[in-house]
């Protein structure tokens, strides 16, 4: 009977650690994001993040290319995009300075815009 509880106190912790692993209720941009929608994430970029990151992320004097082996998929998976947006961006691999966080973009847009330049960045070969 002992055992039992314990199998079952067990099952029932596990069930709620995979459920705090798979979403992402506090928003702290530890969970995947949704679908994104390459066209909305166009205009977004353009209106957003092309300032400095240039209308095909391709950089500009303000901003690093995002279209760069640096941010390919495998190196800064998707979540590293809303943690960008989300918390801004300490500089690290170039001397631009710091990105300054956008806080008012949804999670859905910045997934728009994540789907955006993965796009190019295949187009570009980098994947
Ligand atoms: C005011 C200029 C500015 C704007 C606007 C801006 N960025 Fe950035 N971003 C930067 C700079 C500068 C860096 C590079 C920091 C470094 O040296 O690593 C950067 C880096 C990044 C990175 C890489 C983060 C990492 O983990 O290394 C991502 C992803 C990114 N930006 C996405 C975006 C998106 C998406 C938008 C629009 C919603 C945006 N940025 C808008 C300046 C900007």
């Amino acid at each position: 009977m002992r055992r039992m509880i314990i199998g079952v106190t067990i099952a029932a912790i596990a069930l709620i650690a995979l459920a705090f692993a798979l979403g992402d209720g506090d928003g702290d941009g530890s969970g995947a994001l949704p679908a994104g929608d390459p066209v909305r994430g166009q205009t977004l970029f353009e209106q957003r993040c092309a300032a400095c990151h240039g209308t095909d992320a391709e950089g500009t004097t303000q901003g690093p290319p995002l279209v760069h082996p640096f941010y390919r998929p495998g190196h800064h998976a998707d979540g590293a995009f809303l943690i960008a947006v989300r918390r801004g961006v300490t500089p690290h691999h170039w001397n631009f300075g710091p990105m300054p966080a956008i806080p008012d973009l949804s999670e859905q847009a910045i997934a728009d815009i994540t789907r955006y330049v993965r796009g190019l960045q295949e187009a570009a070969g980098i994947r």
